[in-house]
């Protein structure tokens, strides 16, 4: 039984704050989370409120439905209470930051109860060897970096890696050689919000560089890698100017599916996030019929790690993919629901970071105890490295 509930505001990586919770529990329990945040958010997610707001809403009308009423371990009844507490569809009561960090909390005293990894606990006694590859972001702009590409983010996937410790040092060499690229070219670079270099290039330059980047690595490491974007659509559409705006001009919808495609047949591309609006279902199932059976269409500002929203995608036959962020929607039950969801419908799925992130390493267990295809949670930096490093230590069955 939750005994239990301590909140308290901690910094996240941009240096904002976020919401810290603790669950302690009546046989000596104890789990702990943090709320991440996003910049380029998607106009569907649950609503994170101003961190201070959140605990103390959280404290009056989440508390009283926890503490001494439900059992850390029943992540069901947690996550029913924090929905019951709110009362809304999107969290804008208690703030989708406080329940995503009950939510995990509860998870992790849950785990500590039954002395099981956090994995183990939510699900993944049964996996197999599959560890979910991560995608490591090393070139990106966006809402990530001022005066950068306009695609948000160019990915490393180390796909042939035989092993999850060999993908994430793969991702830090792609890293460290597309500095060293960066630096022939006299090109100065600082890092985005997610540790990517974030150079004053076009995009086409990015690509170029990624290209060779990953073939450099790939000759050296003796497997294959291949890179993906995230191209965050949403940000780059404009409603006035009916289309995608870019430094070199707008590209109209059917201009976008275009560039889109032939950059997955040029580079030949594992995986394209959010390539149009979160609005544009019908762009979505026309590219994915386009290039869907030779890379990765995922939904992260389309689908909100919402069921409904992938629902109406499923139907579309609007991507092949599903980004997961608990955040989003506020529970890890929600998230888990997304998962399976798209696992039955031959949807794969990405467990995903923010780029405002903590030390907090529940998406590592997650991503293992769900079999999700792939995690993206960056490249460097110590908050990124935090679940790097965690999945490191859950295939050396070392958690
Ligand atoms: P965000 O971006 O966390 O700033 O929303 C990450 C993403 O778009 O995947
Ligand atoms: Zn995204």
């Amino acid at each position: 039984l939750i005994t239990d509930i301590r909140l308290r505001r901690v910094l996240d990586s941009r240096g904002n704050a976020t919401v810290e919770a603790d669950v302690l529990t009546e046989s000596g329990g104890f789990g702990r989370g943090k709320a991440p945040s996003g910049a380029s958010t998607g106009e569907y997610e649950a609503l994170e409120l101003p961190a201070q707001e959140a605990i103390a809403n959280a404290r009056e009308d989440a508390l009283p439905r926890l503490v001494g009423e439900v059992h850390a371990g029943n992540q069901r009844d947690v996550d029913n209470a924090l929905r019951a507490a709110d009362g809304t569809d999107d969290f804008s009561s208690i703030g989708a930051n406080s329940a995503v960090a009950i939510s995990m909390a509860a998870a992790a005293a849950g785990a500590d109860v039954l002395g099981a990894p956090l994995y183990q606990h939510l699900g993944g006694t049964f996996r197999g060897n599959e560890f979910p590859t991560p995608l490591g972001n090393i070139v990106g702009g966006g809402e990530h970096a001022a005066d950068a590409t306009n695609i948000q983010e160019f990915l490393s996937a180390p796909i042939g890696a035989p092993s999850v410790e060999e993908a994430v040092f793969a991702n830090a060499a792609v890293h460290q050689e597309v500095h060293d690229m960066l630096a022939d070219r006299g090109i100065p670079a600082g890092k985005g919000d997610e540790g990517a270099w974030a150079p004053s290039v076009s995009d086409d330059e990015a690509f170029e560089i990624m290209a060779e980047a990953v073939e450099t690595v790939a000759d050296d490491v003796g497997f294959a890698i291949q890179f993906g974007l995230d191209v965050a659509g949403a940000e780059l559409y404009d409603d006035e100017e009916d289309g995608y705006v870019f430094d070199d001009g707008v590209k109209s919808t059917d201009e976008m599916i275009d560039y889109i495609a032939q950059k997955v047949e040029e580079y030949d591309l594992v995986y394209v996030e959010d390539p149009l609006d979160e609005n544009d279902y019908e762009g979505h199932a026309e590219l994915t019929e386009r290039v869907g059976d030779q890379t990765l269409i995922c939904g992260d500002d389309l689908f909100v790690t919402n069921v409904s929203r992938l629902q109406t995608g499923i139907q579309q036959d609007a991507g092949n993919s599903i980004l997961i962020k608990p955040n989003q929607i506020g529970t890890l039950s929600d998230a888990v629901d997304a998962i399976e969801l798209a696992t039955e419908n031959g949807y794969a799925s990405v467990v995903s970071h923010r780029s405002g992130e903590t030390e907090d390493t529940t998406i590592a267990h997650l991503a293992v105890a769900t079999g999700a295809e792939f995690i993206k949670t960056g490249a460097v930096g110590g908050e990124r490295t935090a679940k790097l490093n965690e999945l490191i230590r859950i295939e050396d069955n070392a958690v």
